[in-house]
């Protein structure tokens, strides 16, 4: 069989077995559907049969479109969004770079977030000092953040909350004035921006994930963004074991070392995170359609919003930040205080009618048992990462939920509100 009758082949397999879309015969809503398509089905097959397998051009080539997409003078891709941050604030607190963070030192952090937000500061014995969420935004308050602020404070590290930017206004000024090392989560958020700038560039590094439910998938996988070419350089190394063949400018270390072999010379710390050559001809190929998904998943997030505004009473989806551009990665809502029913009841509801649901993030990460077991700092009470803990939850909005879809889930959720409310 010739190379392009098993491309026919493969697209004609694909499109029996690729998801279908929305039967109201047989309603399903699904958290996320897949994000490929035949032509990435392709790219990845066409590696394994050249045998283009471990990280290489296409990989470069996914970094640096990436980077050129958004603005960012260098990407650094690992596989996963986890990766990712370890590999961010491993690169921080690298005693070979500039600045570093070092052990003892504090890293404000969102109660609401997600585990691997946090698991690399404590696993690089920095110390996560955890501040509440704004109640509407569900992202960090920057006001608590304000309150935060110890002597020994370094860092920060916010999480753009399921595509809703940070109120990046409101932080920047406290990162400037106590100069603060950003590290900015954008594991959710890929395509938004805030006041017209491209979330992960407001800080020192931003990260991504490409996990398979996300805006777009390299199956797993993940980005570290940077302007700085010395943190760039230090991502690269600690992405490889160390060796100085990542490096961009290596002739130093190379003249250095003239008696090692250069292709087996280590100068840094260093771990393995790095990605595969078909995620990253995956990965070229989804970024092509990001700006449709995000569109799409506007699109429901605004027919949503219309829909159910009159039954903000009882239930509240998360506001948009002043200033943002918002790319909905789900629709994150909360069941209101007094409401006749509890998030729990509502996601048992309509999860039996079709529409898979989930809480938001980890809630309160304070609360998680894992965290009683080293050292962070907790700012105030969190009351509202509690509660969101306890009354958040979200249903599926992504590039594969269509008119007939969204319309069958605000139709759903009315269904049981509007009855739970009737009964009182
Ligand atoms: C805020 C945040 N950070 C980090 C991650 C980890 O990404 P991954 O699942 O690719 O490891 C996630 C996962 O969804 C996330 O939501």
């Amino acid at each position: 069989m010739s190379l392009a009758s098993l491309r026919r082949a493969m697209a004609a397999e694909w499109k029996k077995l690729a998801p279908k879309p929305f039967d109201p015969k047989r309603p399903v809503v699904k958290l996320h559907e897949s994000t490929y398509g035949d032509a990435e089905v392709w790219e990845f097959l066409n590696c394994l049969l050249r045998t283009e397998v471990t990280m290489g051009p296409k990989v470069r080539r996914f970094e640096e479109e990436f980077a050129r997409k958004f603005g960012h003078k260098h990407a650094v891709m690992v596989n996963s969004g986890s990766s990712a941050n370890l590999l961010a604030v491993s690169a921080l607190c690298n005693p070979l770079v500039k600045g570093h963070l070092r052990p003892g030192d504090e890293v404000i952090v969102p109660a609401l977030c997600w585990s691997t937000t946090v698991w690399p500061l404590i696993q690089h014995q920095l110390v996560p000092v955890v501040v509440d969420a704004d109640p509407a935004t569900l992202n960090i308050n920057p006001g608590e953040v304000a309150r935060a602020l110890g002597p020994k404070t370094r860092g920060i590290m916010p999480v753009h909350i399921y595509g809703n930017p940070c109120d990046m206004k409101s932080l920047m000024p406290i990162v400037r004035k106590h100069d603060l090392t950003l590290i900015e989560d954008t594991c959710e958020s890929l395509g938004a921006r805030h006041q017209g700038k491209p979330l992960g560039s407001f800080g020192r590094v931003g990260t991504f994930s490409f996990y398979y439910s996300h805006h777009i998938t390299t199956l797993e996988g993940g980005m570290v963004v940077t302007d700085d070419f010395d943190t760039a350089e230090a991502l690269r190394v600690l992405r490889a074991h160390g060796w100085v063949r990542e490096m961009k400018n290596s002739k130093r270390h190379l003249a250095d070392n003239p008696a090692i072999h250069p292709k087996f010379l280590f100068v840094n710390l260093g771990y393995n995170l790095r990605a595969t050559e078909p995620q990253g001809a995956m990965g070229s190929v989804q970024l092509r359609k990001l700006d449709r998904f995000v569109r799409i998943r506007r699109e429901n997030a605004a027919y949503w919003k219309r829909e159910l505004a009159d039954l903000g009473d009882v239930i509240a989806s998360q506001e948009e930040t002043p200033g943002a551009f918002h790319s909905w990665f789900g629709f994150p809502s909360r069941v209101k205080t007094g409401a006749p029913f509890t998030a729990r009841e509502l996601m048992t509801a309509l999860q039996a009618r079709g529409l898979e649901m989930r809480p938001l993030n980890a809630g309160n990460i304070a609360a998680q048992p894992a965290i009683r077991h080293f050292r962070h700092r907790v700012v105030g009470d969190l009351r509202h990462a509690t509660a969101i803990m306890q009354d958040g939850f979200t249903w599926g909005n992504h590039q594969h939920v269509d008119r007939a879809a969204r319309e069958y889930v605000a139709r759903v959720a009315r269904d049981f509100i509007e009855g739970r409310c009737r009964r009182g």
